[in-house]
């Protein structure tokens, strides 16, 4: 058994008065994906807000390489190799994808006064880059804005792990996207998986979870539903024991009643 890349042991997040996760451990693996699954409030964010160093725990622990840590900032976390694509991705429309890959970090060649972008390289490895992430780019110079949302995702992602990232986290990268996008998103997900880099991939969807998962830890109110391999549970499992799971099967009963009011009443919780 290999060090993960990341663990949590019981770990916690108290803001003021307010627990916002108590007693959750996982772990995320070079070439695996995590998904921690859970309804609106379950603690989703606030979990990767620790790992990626937006937030510090306030209880239990964190080990990266096996190592107890706590980032000071997401710059700590990124300099750990564990980096966060967001969806709005900060592009420039009308930038090469090129130039937008290698944004703030430009390659250059020559010495002191001679020194200058070395843009047929950049655009070879960005190229090379994408195409590793089953992207071919028609052409690396046509404006990112013309990309699709998940190609552009597939930028950010390959842009991570060109630059040093891990281990990636992906907070409901699927949440605003019809089923084609997520499908682009979810492929996305398991080129990064084949790369070898552990993702973390927060969503609320069974769906979009089980195809690309290798372990699912389950959050509910802030706290563990319990954390399961693959092999330990199946996508009807999953879909049962998400938050809302028994509710919805409460309902379905009530509303099959012969005096079943015609109009359920909404969730109270929703
Ligand atoms: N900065 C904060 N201060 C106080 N409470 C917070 C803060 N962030 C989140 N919470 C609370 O923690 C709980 C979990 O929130 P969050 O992690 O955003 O859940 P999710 O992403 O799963 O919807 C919620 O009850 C929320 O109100
Ligand atoms: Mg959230």
């Amino acid at each position: 058994m290999t060090t993960p890349l990341i663990e949590v042991r019981e770990i916690g997040k108290r803001y003021g008065g307010v627990t916002a996760l108590e007693g959750v451990s996982t772990t995320v693996h070079a070439g695996e994906v995590t998904c921690v699954l859970g309804d609106n409030g379950a603690g989703k964010s606030t979990f990767i807000k620790i790992l990626s160093g937006a937030h510090q725990h306030t209880d239990g622990e964190l080990l990266v390489d096996g190592e107890p840590t706590s980032f000071a900032n997401p710059r700590a976390a990124l300099d750990a190799g564990i980096a966060t694509v967001y969806q709005d991705l900060a592009v420039v429309g009308l930038m090469p994808v090129w130039r937008n890959f290698f944004l703030g970090s430009e390659l250059t060649k020559g010495r002191g006064p001679f020194r200058h972008l070395d843009v047929e390289r950049m655009k070879r490895v960005t190229l090379d880059e994408m195409a590793s992430m089953g992207i071919q780019l028609r052409d690396v110079d046509q404006p990112i804005g013309t990309l699709s949302g998940g190609e552009r995702q597939c930028v950010a992602i390959a842009r991570a792990a060109y630059f040093g990232a891990r281990v990636l986290i992906l907070d409901e990268p699927t949440a605003a996207l019809g089923v084609k996008q997520s499908g682009v998103v979810l492929r996305n997900v398991a080129a990064a998986r084949e790369r070898g880099l552990g993702v973390v991939l927060i969503t609320h969807n069974p769906h979009h979870a089980y195809p690309v998962g290798d372990r699912f830890l389950l959050l509910r109110r802030g706290r563990s539903m319990g954390e399961y391999a693959k092999a330990d549970i199946t996508l009807e499992e999953l879909t049962s024991m998400m938050s809302g799971g028994a509710e919805m099967e409460a309902l379905t009963h009530e509303l099959q009643r012969p005096d079943a009011p015609v109009v359920a009443r909404p969730a109270d919780d929703a």
